[in-house]
């Protein structure tokens, strides 16, 4: 190694002193010229006694300039780089109002609830209130002041969650008819929505756990044409203004007279198709008068009072609304169904 040759690996590392843009960069430079084992210019300075003796005071002073050198450029470039990432990553950090926000996801309401809340509008709007009820019941409520006394078929085991003697899951809301009017006096007015459980088997049509939707008015001269014109009315506004709203004969030991609600089918108006079993008509729930029966148990008058009661399925009702052709997809909760409402 020579004086030139040392004076060459100065000007070899400005070179490549340039072509360093980073920490990593700065490091393999500083390997490549100072590593104790194989730095070119550790190695050069090594060399020093095999040259002779009179270049040798030279050579040592310009490679040890040449070392201060590298060290202190290195040093500077090395608190430079610093620097800038600092002022990179400060950039990074700052928050760019500008950019597209992303909206949160959202959850949607389930149809049984829509349907719900439409129908509780529609009845606020005529001047009801809205009731609640305890799902868990005692047979009294569910049955025995709905005039369905003991030993009554509809009271039967294979039909009702018995939780102990004398308590129950609620087979209807048609008990909340009677705690509203231990409670309150006539006039009332009351729509009760809630959910109510049966032995059903799961079908397309029927669930063990669904929900009902419950109506009561009683007030002095309420009668049978009442009943029709708010069923009627409500169906309309629920279903559209071409809906047509039935009522069969039937019995239930609550009502008397009682009836079967029908409406005309939405899907093919009245034409017959395979939803109502080409009859053109689809039912949705039972009605009828107040059993007089019922008022001894809450202490109206039946001479002074009349009212009607009506229940139908909540889960019924959403099913023609949104055309779902099977009950258990209500209960499912797979969001594929769920996000389209
Ligand atoms: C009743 O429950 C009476 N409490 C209704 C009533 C109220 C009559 C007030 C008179 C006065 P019913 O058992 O028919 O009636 O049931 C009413 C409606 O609930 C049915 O028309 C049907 O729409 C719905 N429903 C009955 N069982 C099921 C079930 N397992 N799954 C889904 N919906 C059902």
């Amino acid at each position: 190694m020579s004086l030139d040759s040392l004076r060459l690996l100065g000007k070899q590392f400005d070179q490549d002193k340039k072509s360093i843009a980073d920490r990593a960069g700065l490091e393999e430079i500083r390997v490549r010229y100072l590593s104790r084992k194989s730095g070119r210019l550790t190695l050069a300075l090594r060399s020093l006694g095999q040259l002779p003796k009179n270049e040798r005071r030279d050579f040592g002073r310009l490679g040890n300039e040449l070392r201060q050198r590298i060290e202190s450029d290195l040093a500077a470039l090395e608190t430079r780089l610093a620097a800038g990432e600092d002022t990179v990553r400060v950039r990074s950090d700052v928050l760019d109002v500008t950019l597209p926000g992303f909206s949160p996801p959202l959850g949607h309401r389930h149809p049984i609830t829509l349907v719900r809340e439409e129908m509780e509008r529609i009845f606020i709007a005529m001047g009801y209130t809205v009731e609640d009820g305890p799902e868990i019941e005692t047979a009294y409520y569910n049955f025995e002041a709905l005039n369905i006394p003991e030993g009554h078929p509809a009271r039967d085991e294979s039909d009702t969650f018995y939780i102990c003697d004398g308590v129950l899951l609620r087979t209807h809301t048609s008990p909340v008819q009677v705690r509203t009017m231990e409670r309150q006096r006539p006039p009332v007015r009351i729509v009760c929505p809630g959910r109510v459980f049966r032995r059903d088997d799961l079908d397309a049509t029927h669930s063990p756990m669904f929900h009902q939707f419950e109506g009561l008015v009683v007030d002095e001269g309420i009668t049978f044409g009442d009943l029709k014109g708010t069923l009627e009315l409500f169906h309309r506004e629920f279903f559209g203004e071409d809906t047509r709203t039935r009522f069969r004969p039937s019995y239930f030991p609550f009502t008397e007279p009682s009836a079967e609600v029908d409406i005309s089918c939405i899907f093919c108006r009245e034409k017959g198709c395979r939803v109502c079993k080409q009859t053109g008509w689809i039912e949705l729930g039972g009605s009828g008068m107040v059993n007089p029966a019922l008022y001894g148990f809450v202490g109206y008058d039946p001479e002074r009072y009349s009212g009607f009661a009506f229940g139908g399925g909540i889960d019924r009702y959403a099913m023609l609304k949104y055309r779902i052709n099977d009950i258990p997809m209500l209960f499912q909760n797979d969001f594929r169904f769920l996000e389209q409402f």
